[in-house]
């Protein structure tokens, strides 16, 4: 027979401690906890309370807030309440759009700047901007020859952002990847007995990993960005998928918002297909191609501020 006791289950989260919880969180990093995800955060308050040996919700809410090491325990609880799933071209209609509408716009617009500067804005563990660069570096081959690419990915994940930075990956990390970009783009290598896939140096040099909040204005990156060369006005395409469908409904607008200043005219924001649909912002136009919310801003209003609406 084990001698190992069962785990104790969770108490109730009580409608007080959820609000206290719930605004704090909100206020952090935007998350939102509805009905239906609310076992995971009892779960992740649960687990690190008790390794603290702390009887209550509140008692650890206040450790959190004002102990000295609070700071440090947050950043743990933070990553069990996020979600990283991801995989390479993961929603395949934007990258569609991509390559068939967005790269030809902003290719053939004349006098515009040698640089192309694109934002996978939570990233997760990299996929999406690698798959950013990758795509960049196919259309190079046929209708982007003088032009360069610098990709950022950023996340609010220090751990998800290490994982991308070693930009290796195993091989159900690679599922939707076609073939094609494997061999072309990734050499196999080997962790111990694991066979893992590597992101080749001419990718990775196109990419850099950065720490952003997006709901702390102050971690964006506003211009001069060092290392996006050419960046003057903004980005000229933001990819911002499967992020803001675990937020609340007004802190998706306040940061479709914040990205769309974050664009320079012309440039496009293509969202998750359920992120913020009807979108009403002064100077962005929604593109409608297909499955993909697209986004463009069409002139330099200045969107700090605004009011913005939902159709
Ligand atoms: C489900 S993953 C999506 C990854 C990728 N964009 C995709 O579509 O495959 C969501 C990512 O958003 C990040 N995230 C959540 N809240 C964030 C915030 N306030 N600021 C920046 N990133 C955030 C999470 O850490 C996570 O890596």
């Amino acid at each position: 027979m084990s001698s190992t006791s069962p785990p104790i289950p969770p108490l109730e989260l009580s409608a007080l401690e959820y609000e206290l919880w719930q605004a704090l969180i909100q206020q952090r990093c935007g998350l939102f906890f509805s009905e239906s995800r609310l076992r995971l955060l009892r779960q992740s308050l649960w687990e690190r309370l008790r390794l603290h040996h702390m009887r209550s919700y509140g008692e650890y809410y206040n450790y959190v807030l004002f102990h000295p090491g609070g700071d440090r325990e947050w950043k743990v609880l933070l990553e069990l309440l996020l979600n990283h799933e991801t995989s390479f071209f993961r929603h395949q209609p934007s990258y569609h759009a991509l390559v068939t509408h967005v790269l030809p716009a902003l290719l053939g617009e004349p006098k515009r700047a040698r640089t192309l500067c694109m934002w996978s804005a939570g990233c997760a563990t990299g996929q999406e901007a690698y798959s950013l660069a990758m795509t960049f570096l196919e259309s190079q081959r046929t209708q982007a020859q003088d032009f360069h690419v610098k990709v950022l990915g950023s996340d609010i994940s220090q751990q998800a952002l290490a994982k991308a930075r070693c930009g290796q990956y195993k091989r159900h990390e690679l599922r939707q990847l076609p073939d094609y970009y494997r061999q072309q783009y990734f050499t196999v290598m080997y962790d111990e007995s694991t066979v893992m896939y590597e992101v080749n140096a001419r990718v990775r040099a196109l990419v850099e990993f950065r720490y952003i909040n997006l709901c702390d204005p102050t971690t964006f990156p506003l211009p001069p960005l060092p290392g996006l060369h050419g960046l003057v006005g903004g980005m000229d395409v933001i990819f911002c998928q499967n992020v803001l469908i675990y937020f609340s409904r007004e802190s998706r607008v306040e940061i479709v918002q914040r990205l769309c200043q974050h664009l320079r005219v012309g440039g496009y924001l293509l969202l998750g297909p359920a992120e913020v649909v009807g979108l009403q912002l002064p100077g962005v136009q929604s593109v409608r191609l297909a499955d993909a919310l697209i986004y463009r801003r069409v002139a330099p209003t200045d969107l700090t501020g605004t009011v913005s609406s939902l159709a």
